[in-house]
């Protein structure tokens, strides 16, 4: 017995020799040398396990790309996840100092193993470590085969003696090519101007996309974005990779083009001012980054993210989103029982499917009538709701309608009890005056009773409330400064981090307790719109613009990485656009409305209820479920438009949507099945009126139909038409 064991140790020392690592779980040592390929249906990623013990990337692209294994190592500036201090040159994805003061790590390959968790997804991980101290970190790559995605993290954790100090911590660092040729698109903005598309030429050096702002992190510049090869990026051709970090809080996305021209992509949680202190056994997990490649132009990159959120990344992707009235825009803060009640009259006239009660009914002491006050004090105000919330539910719910509710639990107003009893509670600094965002400050979510009493704002709203079906989650206010009176002083900068791990475990909380209870998220328009959040959510508020004429943009925007039935699209009178053109951009997305029915024409209220109908009985479906083509973009001539296919391909819609005055040229939809004939129908036209689309009723095949366009009528801005195009076998 005992010989056997020296001699299986004799043999690991001889392997580890020849540059073999024997897996933990006993598993088949790996020789340097070999390849690991993390693959789905149309791409692929090849690692390197080079001779000197580090992790290579062989290449990212299309099935199959980079597998040859170079003679030589190849330049540290293709290491895959590269730490700092120890000969690498450029921006690491880590950067540790350790427990002895020792600022360099190094990564050397110990083992990896890929497991699938089911037919279409697997997991590879990766395990890395410094040759010189107990510090781990495992690259993790889960491959959705189906839908061409990655979603890629990495967990860092060591036993050294005392704690180790990360100040840099990618989820990912992929080198993308080396070109020269690389086209940033990315989507920045600004509070009621979300998703205003850019695309730009990245030069030598680093182009850096971040926020600092902790919470509502997103509202300057979105966690995704698009790098065409070659050229600008084209909807359904090139090579293009798209990626996506879930994360809500402060992120940090570099694009570094070095001396070689190569192109390295990470993207992470922000590390300024987050340096995190790690415990000896603990492990920081970052969040994932989603990566998407396409040799099919941005258009595929955008359906695989839509196809893979519906399956994996929101709640109930394949479940219809209802049809919203909201009362914001009617009545902002100034309602009662009787106003409310009156509303609800006006969404089942008009097909609504679910009242949202929006910002307004809470707070006594403090109430909540305007901006200034009561946020924190969660008690129904009794002067304007005096039977509460579940009347209000049993009233919307005897006129066949859902009754919804705003809640922003993480925030509070100092003019309120809350504040009043724990000041402590808020996030801020000492010595520095407290600076308001709407007039509020951020509750402080490190600290454990913080947790607990967000938690229960949501436990106190839905439990006694069992009529309530839907959350609008909102959260208006920024962190400027990062201070808690509950972490240690050299805790401090881990704040931020904190603080998402928290919002997550609470959102979380909500998901699996009121799993009938659908959610929207909502940060002041999308000031919090990320798939690190969304997982706990069907949908978000894109903006608190609704004028059409701009949805048009901030909906495109958007579209390129979350699905029509998360974008919340509702209609007003925002703009004062023609009416129709307002319900036409509503119905590209999750429609919804914001108005009130006792301000519309007897004709306006027949055209909302009529454009509610088609929608639930023929659009909804395939806008919500199908896949996005989008033809012309806003951006780059006076018209839009976009069509959605189902899936089996029997039924798609066409938008069209003028912004100018002028627009003659045909608009061809794309994606149709070549040998399927459809009838080509224009839908939402005013009653009365007949559609003058040149093939309006034919029957016409699906590759002609891509071919030669159809002739929409709209020439004058802010004319639209929504044009039908069902497959002659479906009803
Ligand atoms: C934010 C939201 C709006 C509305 C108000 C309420 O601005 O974006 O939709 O809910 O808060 O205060």
């Amino acid at each position: 017995m005992k010989r056997h064991l020296c001699a299986d140790l004799s043999l690991a020392l001889v392997l580890l020799a020849l540059g073999f690592e024997l897996s933990a779980n006993g598993a088949e040592a790996k020789r340097a040398g070999s390849v690991i390929t993390i693959a789905t249906a149309r791409s692929s990623l090849s690692l390197l396990i080079a001779k000197d013990g580090r992790l290579y990337e062989l290449g990212l692209g299309p099935a199959g790309k980079g597998s040859a294994v170079p003679e030589n190592t190849p330049p540290r500036e293709m290491e895959f996840y590269p730490a700092s201090g120890d000969g690498f040159i450029l921006e690491p994805a880590l950067q540790a100092t350790h427990a002895d003061g020792n600022t360099s790590t190094d990564l050397v390959y110990q083992k990896h193993s890929t497991s699938a968790l089911d037919t279409n997804v697997s997991l590879t991980r990766i395990e890395l470590k410094d040759p010189a101290y107990p510090f781990l970190v495992t690259l993790c790559l889960k491959a959705y085969a189906a839908e061409d995605v990655v979603e890629q993290w990495a967990e860092i954790r060591h036993q050294e003696a005392g704690p180790v100090m990360l100040f840099r911590f990618a989820s990912a660092g992929s080198v993308l090519a080396n070109s020269g040729n690389y086209w940033l698109t990315h989507f920045h903005g600004d509070w009621a101007d979300e998703a205003q598309w850019v695309e730009e030429r990245l030069t030598s050096g680093i182009k850096i996309l971040d926020s600092k702002i902790g919470v509502r992190a997103h509202q300057y510049a979105t966690p995704s974005f698009l790098i065409a090869m070659g050229g600008e990026a084209r909807e359904e051709e090139g090579e293009v990779l798209g990626g996506s970090l879930e994360w809500s809080g402060s992120f940090q996305l570099a694009f570094e083009v070095d001396m070689k021209k190569r192109l390295r992509a990470l993207g992470g949680i922000n590390p300024f001012g987050s340096a995190y202190q790690l415990a000896s056994g603990e492990t920081f997990t970052t969040p994932a980054m989603l990566w998407s490649w396409s040799s099919e132009g941005k258009g595929r990159v955008s359906r695989n993210f839509h196809r893979w959120a519906r399956r994996y990344g929101i709640r109930d992707g394949d479940k219809p989103r209802p049809v919203l009235l909201n009362n914001w825009e009617a009545t902002g803060f100034n309602f009662d029982e009787k106003r409310i009640v009156s509303l609800f009259d006006g969404a089942k006239e008009l097909g609504a499917e679910t009242f949202l009660l929006d910002d307004g009914w809470f707070g006594n002491k403090h109430p909540r009538n305007d901006d200034h006050a009561g946020l924190g004090d969660w008690q129904v105000n009794t002067n304007k709701l005096p039977q509460g919330l579940s009347f209000l539910a049993d009233e919307a719910r005897k006129r066949g309608v859902h009754f919804g509710i705003w809640i922003e639990p993480e925030m509070v107003n100092p003019n309120s009890d809350l504040f009043e009893q724990h000041p402590e509670w808020a996030i801020g600094q000492p010595y520095r005056e407290a600076i308001l965002g709407r007039n509020q400050r951020v509750l402080d979510l490190s600290r454990p009773e913080v947790r607990d009493f967000t938690w229960s704002v949501i436990e106190n709203t839905l439990r006694p409330n069992p009529g309530i079906s839907y959350v609008k989650w909102d959260c208006n206010c920024y962190v400027t400064q990062p201070g808690s009176t509950w972490l240690k002083p050299e805790q401090q900068s881990h704040l931020l981090i904190d603080y998402q791990h928290a919002l997550y475990e609470v959102m979380g909380r909500m998901a699996s307790k009121y799993p009938g209870v659908m959610a929207m998220l909502c940060s002041g328009g999308a000031g919090r719109l990320d798939y690190g959040a969304l997982k706990f959510f069907h949908s978000f508020w894109p903006s608190d613009n609704t004028d059409p004429a701009r949805r048009v943009f901030i909906q495109w925007g958007f579209s390129h990485f979350f699905p029509a039935e998360t974008i919340a699209a509702h209609v007003t009178r925002m703009g004062r656009r023609p009416l129709k053109f307002a319900l036409d951009v509503g119905l590209s997305g999750a429609l919804g409305l914001d108005m009130d029915v006792a301000k519309l024409t007897p004709d306006e209220r027949r055209a909302v209820a009529d454009a509610v109908s088609l929608y639930k009985q023929r659009l909804r479906e395939v806008v919500q479920q199908g896949d996005l083509y989008r033809l012309e973009s806003p951006y780059s001539g006076p018209r839009s438009a976009l069509n959605y296919v189902s899936a089996d391909k029997a039924r798609a819609v066409l938008f069209v949507y003028a912004l100018k005055d002028g627009n003659q040229g045909l608009v061809r939809p794309r994606g149709l099945e070549p040998t399927r004939h459809y009838r080509v129908r224009e839908v939402n036209l005013p009653a009365g009126v007949a559609s003058d689309l040149r093939q309006e009723g034919q029957v016409v095949d699906g590759s002609t139909l891509m071919r030669d366009g159809l002739q929409p009528n709209c020439q004058s801005s802010f004319s639209s038409q929504v044009i039908e195009l069902a497959g002659e076998d479906v009803k």
